[in-house]
């Protein structure tokens, strides 16, 4: 959906779920991992970019302190007084993130009073696309009112919805609201998780995405995450180690040679995977600048069975994607995406012939060409303009 139907869209819905015109909208893509999985928390490297599809939050100041809560996805509004976390919901249910945040935008008294909140969206939920993330940032912006001009800015920001994001039981790193915060048309980015230094590069017009949607819904929430976050950070303490992101090939080495010293089960496994998916990263970044794209296709595919074998977060129905992809024309290498267990495949694919690929796999497959999204939009809808980017 274009941003503008997408903005017309969610002011029509919140004027028919509050019977009141919101102040603002704040309209944020998703993001999509190309590259560098569960590397973030690690202080690794990721490939990632922004989406067409995003979160669309609608919001106007309410003269009490209650929150009103309203997802198109659901046909009445949740009411909750401030300070509510929404325990008596589901796990994994969109308030209880919008709650967390907005606890967090208390604490740090940023949000005075309560709000009306409507969201909007068209990323698909439990897909790896990150519509969480995008919901966070969208809410901590336009509830609390955060500028996200320069990178600092923008590090707070995603800090913010990383502690909201954790209170829900997600241990995530800072990818998703980073890569959300830096988005640009036109192009990828390399994100450094030890300095949070975002670069943008520039996607190639010869290559295109395609999504694959595997059918499975994946809830980070679940305890899959977490276990491989439990199993990186453990690793890095056996080895003595702030972050996996220390750890080299020959440090490794020196340690596996060393009597005495022995890992855990699942722990050298992470190492491994992270070392080479750190490599990877930096492999890609070189081939997407020269054009190398056979280059680039090979480190999704090796990125997706390291995932698959070191780290477990595939499903039977992701590396059917992935491997029955691999003998259409036109296709260049794919891999699982985002937390795994369920949602996307990502495939790269030649621009050429994105179309015929797309028309080869089998009717009803739930397939999109992806487009790289721009960044966020701060769009004042009524009265009040205080929020600039
Ligand atoms: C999810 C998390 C991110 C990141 C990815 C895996 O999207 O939110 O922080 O860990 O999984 O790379």
């Amino acid at each position: 959906m274009s941003l503008d139907a997408l903005s017309r869209r969610a002011v029509r819905e919140f004027q028919s779920a509050f019977q009141s015109t919101p102040e603002l909208l704040v309209h944020a893509p998703g993001r999509l991992e190309l590259l560098g999985n569960h590397t973030d928390y690690n202080q690794g490297l990721v490939l990632a970019t922004t989406l067409d599809l995003a979160v669309n939050v609608a919001v106007a100041r309410r003269p009490d302190a209650t929150h009103r809560l309203h997802s198109s996805a659901f046909p009445r509004a949740d009411i909750h007084q401030r300070g509510e976390r929404g325990r008596q919901l589901p796990r994994g249910h969109w308030a209880r993130y919008a709650l967390a945040l907005l606890g967090e935008l208390e604490r740090e008294a940023l949000s005075p009073g309560g709000w009306d909140i409507s969201v909007c969206s068209d990323l698909p939920p439990g897909a790896g696309l990150s519509s969480s993330a995008a919901l966070l940032v969208a809410i901590a912006i336009a509830v609390g009112g955060l500028p996200h001009r320069t990178a600092a800015q923008r590090l707070r920001i995603a800090r913010l919805c990383q502690a909201a994001e954790h209170r829900v039981g997600v241990p995530c790193g800072l990818l998703d609201y980073l890569a959300i915060l830096h988005g640009k048309a036109g192009h990828a980015l390399k994100l450094d998780l030890r300095t949070n230094r975002v670069r943008p590069i520039r996607w190639p017009r010869s290559l295109a995405l395609v999504l694959i949607d595997s059918g499975v819904r994946h809830q980070l929430t679940g305890g899959g995450y977490a276990r491989i976050e439990r199993a990186c950070a453990t690793a890095a303490r056996s080895l003595g180690v702030a972050s996996l992101r220390e750890v080299t090939r020959a440090t490794l080495n020196r340690f596996l040679s060393t009597p005495g010293r022995r890992l855990r089960p699942g722990e050298l496994d992470a190492i491994n995977h992270v070392l080479t998916e750190n490599e990877r990263v930096r492999l890609a970044v070189r081939a997407l600048q020269r054009g190398e794209q056979e280059g680039l296709g090979a480190l999704l595919s090796e990125s997706h069975r390291s995932s698959r074998d070191r780290l477990s977060n595939s499903t039977p129905e992701l590396d059917d994607w992935v491997s029955r992809c691999a003998s259409t024309p036109g296709w260049l290498g794919g891999r699982l995406t985002g937390g795994g267990f369920g949602g996307m495949t990502v495939h790269l694919v030649r621009a050429a012939r994105q179309r015929a690929f797309l028309r080869q796999l089998s009717p009803g497959t739930s397939a999109l060409a992806a487009r790289l999204g721009g960044g966020l939009r701060v769009i004042p809808v009524n009265r009040r303009t205080p929020h600039s980017g």
